[in-house]
């Protein structure tokens, strides 16, 4: 059976002893309620961090992720953060092609499928973005741009690959506006994206994927949204920097 995942994307937010204190936050709430046995939690930190949220993980009530990795294996590249060096830290799960790296680094879907093969070569499992801006979801191309994004920067996969994956998809005119897809929007869309895949590795890798839901996800909205048979969780920015939103929402399904 996939796994709910819910994944919270700090961003560029919160200071060194910040960070502390939130994932402190978590861990004693979870100590109050379990989550449920098929629900996994990830926290994706700023690199700096990823060392101090990590050695909390060990207690094993959540994974960690980071936010971003080079499309490069090693050099070179002042600035950036291989997958080698991830994986050297036990780093499980890494985001790959959020919108707003597509937006404001100028990722494109080839250079996603660099950084997702740099990731699995050093046993990563990618959090893999899609989805598409508000005009193009007015005029209808929803469908087309996520297909797209899907078929150029992962389908190269072999099946055994593919079955690494998490995929999150994003309306961007829903992050961080306060503005979320309906049930019935995110459904849709969740659907496509799985039958998609079936198309491309079958059924059985499809059904195996874990398919995210994110954008303006909350603790009010977070039920409605993952009570959907394609909705496997979130990819939550905003919400997750407040330990009982957070832990709510992984509490929702
Ligand atoms: P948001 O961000 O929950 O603040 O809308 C989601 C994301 O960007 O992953």
């Amino acid at each position: 059976m996939r796994k709910n995942i819910v994944a919270g994307n700090w961003k560029m937010n919160k200071s060194f002893d910040e960070a502390d204190d939130l994932v402190n936050g978590i861990m004693e709430l979870l100590e109050k309620k379990e989550l449920g046995k098929n629900t996994l939690m990830i926290l994706c930190p700023p690199f700096p961090y990823l060392e101090m949220v990590s050695d909390y993980s060990n207690d094993s009530y959540f994974m960690v992720g980071a936010q971003n990795v080079n499309d490069n294996e090693k050099g070179a590249y002042t600035g950036e953060v291989s997958a080698e060096m991830l994986s050297s830290m036990d780093i499980e799960y890494c985001i790959v092609g959020h919108s707003e790296r597509r937006a404001y680094y100028g990722e494109t879907d080839a250079m996603i499928a660099k950084k997702v093969d740099q990731l699995l070569k050093h046993e990563i499992r990618p959090i893999v973005c899609c989805g598409e801006v508000l005009e193009e979801r007015e005029a209808g191309k929803q469908f087309d741009v996520v297909k797209r994004q899907i078929t150029d920067g992962l389908f190269h996969l072999s099946a055994e690959q593919f079955k690494e994956l998490v995929i999150a998809y994003e309306p961007v005119w829903a992050i961080g506006t306060g503005k979320t897809a309906t049930p019935e929007q995110a459904q849709e869309i969740h659907a496509f994206i799985r039958k998609t895949i079936a198309d491309k590795y079958g059924k059985e890798v499809a059904d195996e994927i874990s398919i995210l839901y994110g954008g303006s996800c909350k603790p009010s909205n977070a039920k409605e949204l993952f009570a959907n048979p394609d909705v496997d969780g979130g990819l939550i920015g905003g919400a997750a920097l407040q330990a009982e939103d957070f832990v709510n929402i992984a509490l929702a399904f």
